[in-house]
């Protein structure tokens, strides 16, 4: 078999720039904040950064409506801090991955002010402009993602233009090939500086229908739910003329060595795999944020996922993020362990969401301190992205020690026990499981390379049950297996497997590290075990 690349051995961690580290006291994190902190993921054993957006931008939508793709906002620094931060993290064997927003720009990107300058301008065709409907209503019922219309009516031009997300973040024209061209440059100024790769923002919604028909009506729609749902996106996302586009991106990519793309794809599995063949590394695979956290469900979507994927697709795997809520809150505490092992002993490249690796859980915003712009839109639904981007906690210190400043948004009330400091040293911690699992991985190649299978319960023995209580799987490769059975209940269970014996070498309460195993498991609570077989 071929050297698995770097980001198929490898672990992704999502930086949120705004939240890691400010290392100017102004409340914000920064690049400098985060090069300070780069000794800390080295230890930790992450092998790649994703950075989300520290480019220019008015921060509408934080950093996702830039002004300028080629430069870094004065809050985050400079493209010196940038290019210090870079050769830092390659010293430490750490690659930088960045973020990529071609869907659409800020309102106050100079392409989109020259387009909105008049009819005439010769980049008027930048971004997507269509006359009123009879009566003066927008072209057609799209609707945006954060809320309403997804059409704003210009003024002085008289006419509408189209934006999926904010009103301040229209949609860029991928039909035109000046567009390309230039969003091809962006790609090329990025990958001159030496970063590593790109994670590609919404990457589904580039590409509209040409003729911008209306949306089809949900029939699954309750009303209660985000009201974007009323709608099923048919002619606004994942057209076919996309895989193109992705081709493109790809090969500007190529030019350069060893770099990955990355795809932000809300879709359903088998539409996945259309993005890999047409040229995405790894599709981001959000089920693990999407799913019921249940075993049989789970397996389900594994089995499904290893099932589509061919010999040449690599699978990856998304715990967290900045738009979801934190999995210590999705699942609980107890459960954010069993998490743990299940992210880093799956068959392909896992991403961690900062601070989930201390269990940081989604902090309650009072509505005066709302700053995420989906909240402001869409009021008391739950839509709000702050409560999971609130400040890393690095220390009991004041502010945590994210910042001599305010932070912009509140610290979580625990942040004095959960901790990075607290944690380090805490032989039992969330903190040292993550870092006992990333080091197992990157030691056992069967953990990242090798074969995935399922395991059920064996015999009339095994209680009633049990597949529904337990999740257990092998993976085997380079003469070794590995038998890895994660109790998703409260409750003991023994677990019987057909597997031989062996001996435990993890578990997530970090304490039964070489006990013999047999054909019967007893599993604790809320226990994941690592049992390497003889
Ligand atoms: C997806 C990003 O992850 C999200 O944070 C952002 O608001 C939208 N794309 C729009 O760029």
């Amino acid at each position: 078999m071929e050297q698995p690349r770097w980001w198929q051995h490898g672990v992704l961690y999502q930086i949120y720039p705004r939240s890691c580290m400010d290392g100017d006291g102004d409340g914000v994190g920064d690049l400098r904040g985060v090069l300070s902190r780069l000794e800390y993921y080295h230890w930790l054993g992450v092998t790649a950064l994703w950075l989300s957006p520290f480019y220019p931008s008015p921060m509408a939508d934080f950093g996702y409506d830039v002004s300028n793709y080629t430069d870094v906002d004065p809050l985050f620094g400079t493209l010196d801090d940038f290019d210090a931060l870079l050769a830092a993290a390659h010293r430490l064997n750490i690659k930088i991955v960045v973020d990529y927003i071609p869907n659409h720009t800020s309102d106050q990107h100079p392409w989109f002010l020259a387009a909105r300058s008049s009819r005439q301008h010769p980049q008027r065709d930048w971004y997507i402009w269509r006359d009123p409907a009879p009566g003066g209503d927008p072209p057609n019922n799209w609707l945006s993602v954060f809320g309403g219309s997804a059409w704003q009516w210009d003024e002085r031009t008289s006419q509408y233009f189209l934006h999926s997300f904010l009103k301040e973040q229209p949609d860029l024209n991928w039909r035109n090939p000046d567009v390309r061209q230039a969003m091809g440059e962006v790609l090329r100024f990025w990958l001159d500086r030496g970063v590593d790769g790109f994670r590609v923002d919404a990457l589904a919604r580039v590409i509209k229908e040409a003729a911008l028909r209306d949306d089809p009506p949900n029939p699954a729609y309750t009303p209660g739910q985000d009201p974007y749902y009323q709608l099923l996106p048919t002619y606004s996302r994942d057209l076919p003329e996309l895989q193109e586009v992705i081709g493109f991106l790809r090969r500007i990519v190529d030019e350069y060595d060893d770099r990955v793309v990355i795809g932000e794809v809300y879709l359903p599995l088998p539409r996945l795999i259309a993005y890999y063949e047409a040229g995405v590394h790894l599709p981001f695979n959000f089920q693990l944020l999407k799913v019921a956290w249940q075993p049989l469900i789970i397996r389900q979507v594994i089995d499904t996922y290893e099932g589509l994927l061919s010999a040449q697709q690599w699978p990856n795997w998304v715990l967290g993020n900045h738009d979801v809520s934190r999995i210590a809150t999705r699942v609980g505490q107890d459960q954010a362990r069993v998490a743990a092992m299940l992210l880093l002993t799956l068959r392909g490249t896992p991403t961690l969401y900062y601070g989930d690796e201390i269990g940081m859980r989604d902090v309650a915003i009072p509505p005066a301190l709302v700053q995420d712009p989906w909240e402001k839109n869409v009021p008391g639904r739950g839509l709000g992205r702050d409560p999971e981007r609130t400040p890393m906690q690095w220390s009991a210190e004041r502010q945590a020690g994210f910042t001599s400043g305010t932070p912009w948004l509140p610290l979580a009330d625990d942040f004095m026990e959960v901790n990075v400091v607290a944690q380090r040293h805490d032989p039992r911690s969330l903190l040292t499981l993550y870092r006992r699992l990333l080091k197992l991985r990157a030691s056992a190649p069967a953990l990242h390379n090798g074969a995935y299978a399922p395991v059920g319960s064996t015999g009339a023995a095994g209680p009633a049950g049990v597949d529904e209580q337990v999740l257990a799987y092998t993976r085997t490769g380079s003469g070794n297996q590995f038998l890895i059975v994660l109790n998703f209940s409260a409750a003991l269970v023994p677990f019987m497997h057909a597997k031989g014996h062996g001996h435990i070498c993890l578990s997530t309460e970090l304490d039964r590290e070489g006990e013999e195993v047999t054909g019967t498991l007893t599993l604790r609570a809320n226990e994941g075990i690592i049992v390497q077989i003889a």
